[in-house]
């Protein structure tokens, strides 16, 4: 059956208000792009002739500007699942003007095959190659592309020649069976390769083939600084002593920590060459790989720059035993995580002074990006780790407060806290050590008093002392003056 090319308009006018559109990609990386910008000029001209038009948008994770950024500006989208970063979307969600349902990332393709956020109607996928029979070779993200696939109404590929036909081979596509068919998957080392290198569709369902030439939308890394080298440092240092000399898989979360984190534990030379199973793999993990210091990397996407990816591309060679993408429920499978005993290192916003930790919420109410995959590996990690600098906005605030003002991680998931100051490890301790751990070692200066003496408004005594009416005064007294160091603890005696 020949594939019947058509332009980004075409394909988005395929699209009608109130469907639910499933998207490759997770990150930007590997995520649909022309379609998704010319479904905004549809929704905007709707909105101007006065016609509703929104949709459905269900996908790996965060995607770039030409999906979550273009469409939240156009006001297109009525509901969002997982994780994203735009700041348009951010604002737009903060503003009451999406339904966003936060959910882990692994969970995410079962959750859309069990039918919790609604039909399928149209897929979005971007491809290096689409063959007449329907086998989609995917780019730089596996996300939920499998199961949006063979659960939509219709297909509609990007194929983008921005990404190198050499990205063939890549992927490892494997979809579990659902309950009570599901067997365990069977992946017993990061380099376990256990499905296919492409999607296999039924080519009837391909309604048509858009050719684009459109880069991921990336973005770049900042340069490490002393805080994240530090931070980095931190962990690097933390390693000796406590984990298996043969070491263990990585998971790494995203952005300049992680990159920053994973710059220092590549070179510190004691740590001995390692693997990663992880959902994103940045730049740090590429130089890394190349230097032998990353022996394999799993992940679910190369969320790396642009001339990163080129690079990997052009040296596909070298890359082709050393990397894999997978979905994203099988990257961040709680059952492999378990099994392969990784070593989660994922960022926090903030955490309390008994390890609970909020990944997601600024001053408990606002959406910052979500859960990414970070509750998928912690909780199931063989050690989780969160970093995050002691203190953010030019000191005005502490990361480490008495009551996490949202939580995504509980003190049951969480074993060590990093920050500049030092390392909180909070392994074997019972709630009252974990909080002399975490404020000797991980509080900044300017804040360590105020803690011990938010500690002396408590009875000291019960499992998890807490001064109730005092213990979000940091964040109110932040809502109040602009400051958490304002607080006054005298009213609370
Ligand atoms: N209160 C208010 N704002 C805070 C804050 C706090 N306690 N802590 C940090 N911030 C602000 C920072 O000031 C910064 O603001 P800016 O963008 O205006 O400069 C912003 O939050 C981001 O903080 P930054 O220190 O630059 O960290 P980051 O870019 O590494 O992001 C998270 C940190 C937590 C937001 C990010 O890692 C995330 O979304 N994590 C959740 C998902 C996840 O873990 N994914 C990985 C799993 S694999």
């Amino acid at each position: 059956m020949a594939l019947n090319y058509i332009s980004a308009a075409e394909a988005a006018s395929l699209i009608k208000h109130g469907y639910n559109i499933g998207l490759s990609g997770f990150t930007p990386a590997g995520t649909a792009k022309a379609v998704t910008a010319e479904l905004a000029k549809i929704a905007e001209a709707e909105h101007a002739k006065g016609n509703p038009f929104q949709i459905g948008i269900f996908t790996g994770a965060s995607t770039g500007d030409s999906c979550d950024g273009i469409l939240s500006r156009a006001k297109a989208i009525r509901y969002r699942a997982p994780y994203t970063t735009n700041a348009d979307f951010r604002k737009a969600v903060n503003n009451g003007e999406i339904a966003y349902n936060d959910i882990h990332l692994s969970q995410m393709a079962q959750e859309v095959r069990y039918g919790f956020m609604g039909k399928v109607n149209v897929a979005i996928i971007e491809a290096c190659e689409v063959t007449p029979d329907g086998k989609i070779y995917l780019t730089a993200a596996g996300g939920i592309a499998p199961t949006v696939c063979r659960l939509a109404d219709q297909i509609i590929v990007e194929l983008n020649a921005a990404h190198s036909k050499s990205a063939m081979g890549l992927h490892d596509v494997y979809e579990p069976l659902d309950p009570p068919y599901r067997r365990e998957i069977p992946i017993y080392k990061p380099s376990d390769r256990i499905g296919l290198p492409y999607i296999q569709v039924d080519p009837k369902k391909i309604v048509g083939v858009v050719e684009t030439n459109w880069p991921d939308e990336a973005r770049s890394f900042a340069a490490a600084d002393p805080l994240t080298d530090k931070i980095g440092q931190n962990v690097a240092d933390m390693k000796r002593g406590i984990i298996p000399p043969t070491f263990l898989p990585l998971q790494s979360g995203v952005g300049n920590i992680a990159n920053a984190v994973l710059g220092a534990l590549g070179r510190d030379k004691t740590i001995p060459a390692f693997e990663m199973y992880t959902e994103v793999i940045q730049n740090s993990v590429i130089g890394l790989i190349r230097e032998g210091r990353v022996k394999f990397g799993s992940a679910c996407s190369l969320t790396v720059t642009n001339d990163c990816l080129e690079g990997i591309y052009q040296d596909m060679d070298f890359f082709r035993d050393k990397l894999v993408l997978r979905p994203s429920e099988i990257s961040n499978s709680p059952e492999v995580v378990r099994r392969l005993g990784i070593i989660s290192i994922n960022t926090a916003i903030e955490a309390d002074i008994y390890g609970n930790v909020n990944s997601t919420h600024i001053g408990g109410t606002k959406m910052m990006n979500g859960i990414g995959g970070s509750g998928d590996f912690t909780r199931n990690a063989y050690i989780s780790i969160f970093t995050c600098p002691s203190v953010a906005k030019e000191g005005k605030i502490s990361a480490i407060v008495p009551m996490v003002s949202h939580m995504d991680h509980t003190e049951h998931d969480v074993n060590i806290i990093i920050t500049e100051q030092g390392v909180a490890d909070l392994r074997g301790k019972s709630p009252k050590e974990r909080a002399q751990a975490i404020i000797e070692n991980c509080v900044h200066p300017d804040y360590k008093n105020i803690l011990w003496d938010y500690l002396k408004l408590t009875d000291g005594k019960s499992q998890t002392p807490h001064a109730l009416r005092a213990a979000l005064a940091m964040h109110a007294e932040l809502a109040k003056s602009g400051d958490m160091k304002n607080v006054d603890w005298a009213q609370y005696k």
